[in-house]
């Protein structure tokens, strides 16, 4: 697999969605998506209770991306500034050549398939940029949209990781590869 090259950061372009990289900006957005109890039902995150916060986790990720560690797209539809969404590549593991991919839609723009198409190319991207052998995703087991989101993506249940529930996708390209 190749090694993650975040610099330039990889804007990913779909039919109608702009996947880019977060600016300070999006401060008030990322302190929603970070805090409104509807979209932390089924994830595990430290909470943001202030404007501080949002600004703090985008340097964070900011970091990470500088350093070529994990990728963070916020998910933003064209022809509008603000972010609706975000979605990850991160745990990079370069011997088992897997990422883990994590998401968030806010509610008043979930139902409208942009997490599909946002998943859609970060898959391409994780298997056709950075050959990746297996992407993976931790979900709860309740967590019925995520998991509906993956399965349609051809994620498989993988394995049990706490009270979580381990989903994979294997490369496809690798698989024909290997025979
Ligand atoms: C997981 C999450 C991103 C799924 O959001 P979503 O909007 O349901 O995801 P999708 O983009 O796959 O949209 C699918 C829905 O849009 C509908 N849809 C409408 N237009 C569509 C289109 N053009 N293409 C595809 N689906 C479309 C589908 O029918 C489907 O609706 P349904 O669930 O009623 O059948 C969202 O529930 C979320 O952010 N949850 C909170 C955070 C979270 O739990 N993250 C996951 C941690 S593992």
């Amino acid at each position: 697999m190749q090694r993650l090259n975040l610099n330039p950061f990889p804007v990913l372009e779909t039919e109608r969605l702009l996947l880019r990289q977060l600016i300070n900006d999006d401060a008030q957005e990322i302190f929603i998506h970070r805090s409104d109890k509807r979209i932390l039902e089924f994830i595990d995150i430290p909470v943001a209770k202030s404007m501080a916060d949002a600004l703090a986790f985008i340097g964070k990720i900011n970091n990470f991306i500088a350093a070529n560690e994990s990728a963070y797209w916020g998910i933003q539809l064209k022809g509008r500034q603000e972010i609706i969404g975000s979605i990850c590549l991160w745990n990079v593991d370069y011997v088992e050549e897997k990422a883990e991919t994590g998401y968030v839609l806010h509610p008043d723009f979930q139902g409208k398939g942009y997490m599909q198409e946002s998943i859609t190319a970060v898959i391409k991207f994780g298997f056709q940029k950075l050959n990746l052998n297996k992407m993976v995703a931790e979900v709860r087991h309740d967590n019925l949209p995520s998991i509906k989101l993956l399965r349609r993506n051809g994620f498989v249940f993988d394995s049990v990781s706490e009270d979580c529930e381990i989903y994979s996708l294997q490369n496809p390209l690798q698989e024909t590869v290997a025979g």
